[in-house]
């Protein structure tokens, strides 16, 4: 599949007081054209700040991009300016956050912030721009969406708000939209509504998705493939059901014995991941899992593992998966 972004050993750091937090560390994945990726891991393990930095959002200082590259149709966006970025977000990279009010604007009608993208990066007359802007509400399953769009977003629901962003997130088709964590503040069946409103407006328009989400229902719902991140770098990639049916790393092992999941038996409890993640001021010399890892060697705790390959998708990082490696335990 030709890709649409191509993520290459991308670093960011963050210069706090007591030293630099390495919240991103080599990380590189791609995104094919309509392709849904979900991203999942644990709290902290930099999901947002992978996001915030594709769509150069993060803020700097206090961020360092480090090194890498963020290909997107094969220009990398890390050289771009910042004017440049501002044509690019909104137009051909759109995105969908945890909580609409940080992104929409508060003073302003829902329906005046769709014209707005509308006639700036489409260069459409008011009226279309109008017409669109209804007939996008309409899309996210706003019901009466004329009256709708002379409303201020404190008059919506919050999930109407939520729609209203993806509205406005796609008024312009973008190519790529980048979703944080976008239904997690909304209670369960307005989840599943605004996944489907989502997954319909993929359909329609041939978007790409970087999803990041905390629940495996919407990954088995959504997703294509499946980046696992742990300690700021990616430990395991698959395809939903590699990842699902036959996950390598026991890092995503106990992430989804940990998650609730669509299948899960009513009495079968969930089991946490025993420990914390590692201080990524001082992020450990060999595997980031390996404190917490029942299958630990010895050498996990002086060399990061490489990748393991198991298919042309599967992938793990992780001493135990080695060819050579013959599960002899360390203590
Ligand atoms: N502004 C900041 N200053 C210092 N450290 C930061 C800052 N923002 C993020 N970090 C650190 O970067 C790491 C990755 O954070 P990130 O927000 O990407 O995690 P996440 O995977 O999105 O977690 P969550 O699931 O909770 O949203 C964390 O260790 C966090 O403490
Ligand atoms: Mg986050």
């Amino acid at each position: 599949m030709e890709p649409i972004l191509q993520v290459k050993d991308l670093n960011v750091s963050f210069n706090v007081r007591g030293g630099e937090v390495k919240a991103v560390r080599g990380v590189s994945f791609e995104v094919g054209k309509g392709e849904t990726v979900a991203i999942v891991g644990e709290s902290g393990s930099g999901k947002s700040v992978t996001a915030q930095t594709i769509m150069r959002l993060i803020p700097s200082p206090p961020s360092k991009i480090k090194k890498g590259e963020v290909l997107f149709k094969g220009e990398d966006l890390l050289k771009k300016s910042n004017k440049q970025m501002e044509a690019i977000r909104g137009k051909d990279i759109g995105m969908i956050f945890q909580d609409p009010m940080t992104s929409l604007n508060p003073t302003m009608k829902i329906g005046k912030q769709i014209t707005e993208v509308l006639t700036k990066h489409q260069k459409m007359s008011s009226s279309e721009a109008k017409e669109k802007a209804v007939e996008m509400l309409k899309m996210v399953g706003i019901k009466n969406a004329e009256e709708r769009f002379n409303q201020y977003p404190h008059e919506f629901s919050g999930g109407m708000r939520q729609r209203a962003m993806i509205a406005i997130a796609l008024a312009c088709r973008p190519s790529l939209l980048i979703a944080d964590e976008p239904t997690t503040a909304l209670d369960v069946t307005i989840q599943a509504q605004i996944m489907d409103v989502m997954k319909e407006m993929q359909e329609r328009l041939g978007t790409s998705i970087i999803l990041i989400t905390h629940d495996l229902g919407v990954v088995a719902g959504m997703c294509d493939r499946v980046i696992v991140m742990y300690a700021g770098e990616v430990v395991e990639t698959g395809t939903k059901w590699e990842i699902f049916k036959n996950p390598q790393h026991p890092y995503t092992k106990g992430l989804l014995r940990s998650m609730p999941r669509l299948d899960q038996k009513k009495d079968e409890p969930l089991i946490p991941i025993i420990g914390t993640p590692p201080d990524l001021i001082k992020p450990p010399l060999g595997c980031p899992f390996c404190a917490r890892c029942d299958e630990a060697m010895r050498i996990c705790e002086r060399i990061d593992p490489g990748a393991t390959e198991f298919s042309d998708t599967h992938m793990a990082r992780c001493w135990n998966l080695h060819p050579m490696a013959k599960g002899e335990q360390s203590s």
